[in-house]
């Protein structure tokens, strides 16, 4: 039996279907824990979103006939993977698909933040009289020149740069597989300190995990130029949410945007009030073909483990 923790697209859904196998689907809004255990129970395939955190209490009470978790998002920070491998349960997740929707939106964000189109957007709404001016709403010219440097230079990374470089942009990078010095194409590749130094849009790519926690937190936001722009459509445990305000407060940061929350689905409201911020509820990959390819990604990977073929894309 299948378990689906939440509808997926009509495409995705019609896959499911044509798999042939029992299955079990939750609704669109995420499962409570309870929800969740009861749907895992007995099934021998999980196919779970990143609303639902896949420990070892869960894994035990879904029982030994669990094969696989399929986890449609590329980030699987919500799969405790040594709780899976414990009990012999593959995890997967769905790379590559959803990277030019992603980079898309954080591209679309770099633009947001940098001209003010949220503000100019609220202007218009508030009512209050405007109109055109020398000064009004003037904000950085990505394609003047700016640089921007890349926090994870991975497939979602790889695709801003494109997007940037297409905008005149220079860009640097920093990954943990290229030493600094190296470049791709026109991608320079620096340690974190000069990334952040010299980056007038620094965009976060890297997955939440123990190292990347807070890796920008206050001490990376004050090694920011003054006036530059962070964008983060990782994780929002990557960015230390009270530092980010503190920043845009104090002008030291002249914008910012972020598509992911520390305390996610709550928003800080400290957020809500920060001058020069865009905000996005977790849409990066939210494409009409992303959403279809992410959640059939998910589904071949449970049709070849449930057929005893390897996994497509396990992770761990
Ligand atoms: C979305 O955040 C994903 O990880 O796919
Ligand atoms: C502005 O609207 C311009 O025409 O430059």
């Amino acid at each position: 039996m299948i378990y689906l923790s939440r509808l997926l697209t009509d495409r995705a859904m019609d896959r499911l279907h044509a798999l042939g196998h029992p299955v079990r689907v939750g609704r669109e809004e995420p499962p409570t824990r309870a929800e969740l255990m009861a749907g895992l129970a007995g099934a021998g395939a999980a196919v779970v979103t990143l609303t639902e955190r896949i420990d070892a209490d869960l894994l035990a009470a879904a029982g030994p006939q669990l094969q696989i978790v399929a986890n449609v998002a590329v980030g699987f920070d919500n799969v405790d993977l040594a709780a899976a491998r414990a009990a012999g349960v593959v995890v997967t997740n769905t790379p590559g698909v959803l990277d030019r929707a992603s980079a898309d939106h954080a591209f679309a964000l770099v633009l947001a933040a940098t001209r003010r189109i949220a503000e100019g957007d609220r202007l218009i709404r508030s009512g209050q009289p405007w109109v055109w001016g020398p000064r009004m709403l003037v904000g950085l010219d990505v394609s003047a020149g700016a640089t921007l440097g890349i926090l994870g230079y991975g497939r979602i990374g790889a695709a801003v740069a494109r997007r940037a470089l297409a905008f005149d942009m220079r860009v640097l990078a920093t990954s943990r597989s290229a030493t600094p010095g190296r470049t791709d194409g026109a991608v320079r590749f620096v340690d974190t300190a000069t990334l952040l130094a010299e980056s007038d849009v620094v965009s976060v790519h890297t997955p939440l995990t123990p190292q990347t926690r807070h890796l920008i937190d206050a001490a990376a936001l004050a090694a920011m130029r003054p006036g530059a722009y962070l964008v983060n459509t990782a994780r929002g445990g990557v960015v230390d949410e009270r530092a980010l305000i503190q920043a845009l407060r104090r002008g030291h940061l002249r914008g910012a945007a972020l598509d992911v929350f520390e305390g996610e689905p709550a928003v800080n409201p400290d957020l809500l009030d920060a001058p020069g911020l865009v905000l996005t509820p977790h849409t990066a990959s939210a494409g009409e073909a992303t959403r279809d390819a992410m959640g059939i990604l998910a589904l071949d990977n449970v049709a070849a483990v449930l057929a005893g073929r390897p996994p497509l894309t396990p992770v761990g």
